[in-house]
């Protein structure tokens, strides 16, 4: 298994850097919880900040605003030039959302805002890749984050390519908005957000 190592971390260091200019069909993405009031529930994009949009179930914003919105409509990008470690796990790439003015388009990717003070990240589409994470469809249609280092064990077990699904719907506060938002809660402990109920994130073709 030495080998692999490096395979793996020369894969996913080249899929961090790389460019995701092939772009899939659009897709709306689905929350499937155990909570059958959440369960079924699509994603929008919504305003966090200039040119920032985080996403927010569609059916319940926020308690203030509880009006529905449409559906999102996404894609994912990928790179037929980056090798994918697990196809049954999916490809690494951005997951993406068309930021649309009177008079421009702008591809944003999903990056992961952290704040050291809490374990619960909001994705948020960001301009520019700078602050992009890299996500993955499986062949379930489930979006996940990979990696091979697992640090709960001592030593840190390293090689082993994982998807993680640390995806939650947390009513959320960011920059003076109150949110029912889709979150990812970091490392392998319950979100310290009381609000937070698990669910998977599920992409279907519009
Ligand atoms: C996604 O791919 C499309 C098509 O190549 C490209 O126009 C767009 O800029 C890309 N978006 C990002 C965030 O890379
Ligand atoms: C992926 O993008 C590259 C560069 O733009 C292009 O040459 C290639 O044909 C694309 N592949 C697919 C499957 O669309
Ligand atoms: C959630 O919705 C999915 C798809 O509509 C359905 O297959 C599943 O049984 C539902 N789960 C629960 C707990 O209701
Ligand atoms: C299910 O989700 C709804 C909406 O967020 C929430 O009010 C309710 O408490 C949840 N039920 C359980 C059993 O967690
Ligand atoms: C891909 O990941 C799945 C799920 O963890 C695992 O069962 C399978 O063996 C992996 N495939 C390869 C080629 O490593
Ligand atoms: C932005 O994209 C929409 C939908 O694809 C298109 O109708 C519109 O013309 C585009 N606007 C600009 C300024 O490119
Ligand atoms: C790799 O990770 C998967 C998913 O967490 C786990 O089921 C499997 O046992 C692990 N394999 C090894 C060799 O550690």
């Amino acid at each position: 298994m030495k080998f692999a190592i490096p395979t793996l971390a020369l894969a996913l260091a080249a899929s961090t850097n790389a460019q995701f200019y092939n772009q899939s069909a659009p897709f709306h993405l689905i929350l499937l919880s155990s909570n059958t009031t959440i369960n079924g529930s699509t994603l929008s994009a919504c305003h966090e900040g200039a040119a920032i949009e985080g996403l927010c179930l569609s059916n319940s914003i926020s308690i203030s605003q509880p009006e529905s919105i449409a559906p999102g409509t996404f894609t994912f990008n990928y790179s037929d030039s980056v090798v994918t470690p697990n196809v049954t796990l999916g490809s690494p790439g951005y997951l993406t959302y068309l930021l649309q003015g009177s008079n421009f388009n702008f591809s944003e990717p999903m990056g992961l805002y952290v704040n050291p003070t809490t374990n619960v990240a909001l994705p948020l589409f960001y301009p520019g890749d700078n602050l992009a994470t890299v996500v993955s469809f499986d062949e379930s249609n489930l979006m996940n984050i990979q990696g091979y280092i697992d640090d709960t064990k001592s030593p840190a077990a390293v090689g082993n390519i994982t998807a993680y699904y640390r995806w939650y719907s947390c009513t959320t506060y960011y920059t003076g908005y109150t949110y029912v938002m889709l979150s990812w809660v970091l490392g392998a402990r319950e979100p310290q957000n009381p609000t937070c109920i698990k669910v998977n994130v599920k992409r279907v073709f519009t």
